[in-house]
């Protein structure tokens, strides 16, 4: 009994993977990417401890938003690393760094670190520059 549900767990599991990693890049940035990089911008300015004594005031509820896009992120980064993955060197590093620093919001959001979660927000704006200058056809 256990199996089966195991099984069709897992089933549904890949399913959504499947569907999400079907996605073409650009629908995935703009649908899922450019929103919660949007939250996470926002929240990593108001948590700045540069930003003096309200950065400590940051409500639970926005905390838990930014531990969500970050994990929106996080799956975003493995859709690039895999079925979106496209040839060279620019792709991989950015893709990498991407997730990387999608992983260190994670964690600083999961303990509300401020300063560590601004610095990965920074940090991951470059990440999209990086890999737009060479992938993305400027408009
Ligand atoms: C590893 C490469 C890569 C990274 C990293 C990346 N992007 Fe993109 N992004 C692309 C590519 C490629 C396109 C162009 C897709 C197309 O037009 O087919 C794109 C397009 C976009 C678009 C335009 C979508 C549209 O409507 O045409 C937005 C918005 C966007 N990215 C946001 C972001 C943000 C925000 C980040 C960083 C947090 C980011 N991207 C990081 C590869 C990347």
């Amino acid at each position: 009994m256990r199996q089966v549900f195991l099984a069709f767990a897992i089933s549904l599991a890949l399913a959504g993977a499947v569907s999400a990693g079907a996605m073409s890049v650009k629908d995935e940035m703009k649908t899922v990417v450019d929103p919660a990089t949007n939250t996470i911008f926002a929240v990593g300015g108001e948590v700045d401890p540069a930003n003096g004594p309200d950065a400590a005031k940051v409500p639970a509820a926005r905390w838990a938003e930014a531990l969500k896009a970050s994990q929106t992120l996080r799956s975003a980064a493995a859709h690039l690393t895999g079925p979106q993955k496209q040839p060279g060197d620019v792709w991989a590093k950015s893709a990498a760094d991407f997730a990387s620093l999608a992983q260190a919001a994670e964690k600083a959001a999961a303990v509300n670190d401020g300063g560590g979660f601004s610095k990965a927000a920074n940090d991951l704006g470059d990440t999209c520059t990086a890999c737009h200058s060479q992938y993305k056809k400027q408009n």
